[in-house]
């Protein structure tokens, strides 16, 4: 019997990621990524925010009709329009969510929303119970939950649950809390809230804590996490979604009683159509996707990499979909042992004298470029490899003009075997 909880994936690379200055996508892109999410499992794909234009709206409508193994979901404030739009964009799905929100903390209540507590509670109150008209599965969301009084956050989970809400989200909405603060937050609402309604999180990045923040948020009692591909989102980002997925396995030891549906192996070709399509790269050295994730340079790490890949490495590169056999990339202190295996992968074999004076030439390539291509390589090897063998040798070239007679030119060679 399966024993363990279930942690859901809500992804926000559509409508958190897409507020990343410069990563907007048009609808079609946004059919291919809900399509590719669907396949890496995530239980719930938020698709846009329906009220934000006719365009959200299509792309919304479009994935509600293509999707079918994952809930699909529109952000609406907690407004009769944006939840009218929002239900009408994911009508047609098979399975589907509103998600509403209203700001909880002090400082968004009196300048933001210039509402009163009681005010805002009526709105949150009157959103779900609407939102409620269109579909079952309703998330409400204390937006800057972080920085909301802990009271204020129960009395407005108390009511929007008894209005219809089954999901309670706790954003860090400014990504300014530390893990402690936020285990704390997560302990005190699931104890509170009990098995009334699943409490999510939704971590922002701005001090780079919003992996570690979900995390601890989990072992807290989150059953939701909200994240996206690639850590796209709002100002810093969200909480990257292959990060928080792959610490979940590969501490499995920590991590025993929990599981996820995601299919890792679709983490790295999610990874990249993200990247391809908004053409934001990850930074080479981010973790699990970036370019440099999983390659060793140094001479030392290469070495043991090829005596038993556990010495350097905690995930295999296959495990997140990435096929790429060879990770290791040669630079200057690339050791022998590397060059040599890196080359019979590209098809040399090079033995004694020729390995060595290739291994020479390319410690003194590598000092000049940061980074030896697989091609700067081949021309590398092939020079070894088609020299000729030597037959005379030039020993001095005297050339002599006699402008008046017939020029003339002394040379003095030597046969490879003979002495000079
Ligand atoms: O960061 C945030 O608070 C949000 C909410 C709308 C969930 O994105
Ligand atoms: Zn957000």
């Amino acid at each position: 019997m399966n024993t363990k909880n279930t942690i859901l994936i809500f992804d926000t690379t559509l409508r958190d990621g897409e507020q990343s200055p410069g990563a907007s996508m048009n609808t079609e892109e946004k059919i291919q990524i809900a399509s590719q999410l669907e396949r890496l499992g995530v239980d719930i794909i938020e698709a846009g925010f329906a009220a934000a234009s006719p365009g959200d709206f299509d792309a919304i409508d479009k994935i509600a009709q293509r999707v079918t193994h994952s809930r699909v979901c529109s952000l609406a404030r907690a407004t009769d329009n944006d939840v009218k739009s929002a239900g009408e964009a994911i009508a047609k799905a098979k399975m589907k969510r509103i998600h509403t929100f209203i700001a909880t903390s002090k400082i968004h209540m009196e300048y933001k929303l210039k509402m009163t507590p009681d005010e805002v509670i009526k709105r949150a109150v009157r959103a779900v119970e609407y939102a409620r008209t269109f579909v079952d599965d309703v998330e409400f969301s204390c937006e800057d939950a972080g920085r909301s009084d802990m009271g204020f956050m129960k009395e407005i989970s108390d009511a929007v649950i008894q209005a219809g809400a089954s999901t309670i989200n706790l954003p860090d909405t400014v990504g300014f809390r530390l893990p402690f603060e936020i285990g704390d937050m997560v302990k005190q609402m699931s104890e509170y809230v009990g098995n009334r309604a699943i409490i999510s999180v939704h971590n922002h990045n701005d001090l780079g804590l919003g992996v570690a923040n979900s995390l601890e948020a989990v072992i807290n009692g989150a059953r939701q996490v909200e994240c996206t591909i690639n850590g796209l989102g709002e100002r810093a980002g969200n909480a990257a979604l292959e990060e928080i997925v792959m610490a979940l396995k590969t501490r499995s030891d920590v991590f025993s009683d929990y599981e996820t549906n995601i299919n890792t192996k679709e983490i790295y070709p999610s990874s990249r159509l993200i990247a391809n399509i908004t053409g934001i790269e990850p930074q080479p050295n981010k973790a699990i996707v970036g370019k440099n994730a999983f390659a060793h340079e140094s001479g030392i790490h290469q070495d043991g990499m090829l005596k038993n890949k556990s010495t350097y490495e905690i995930i295999s590169p296959a495990d997140i979909g990435l096929d790429r056999e060879d990770t290791l990339v040669l630079g200057k202190l690339s050791g022998r042992a590397a060059f040599k295996d890196k080359l019979a992968k590209l098809g040399f074999i090079l033995k004694d004298e020729a390995l060595n004076s290739s291994f020479e030439r390319f410690k003194i390539m590598a000092d000049k470029k940061k980074v030896i291509y697989d091609d700067d390589l081949r021309a590398l090897v092939t020079n070894e490899m088609t020299k000729a063998p030597k037959i005379y040798e030039i020993i001095s070239l005297q050339l002599m003009d006699f402008s008046e007679g017939t020029p003339s030119a002394v040379v003095k060679i030597k046969k490879d075997d003979q002495k000079s």
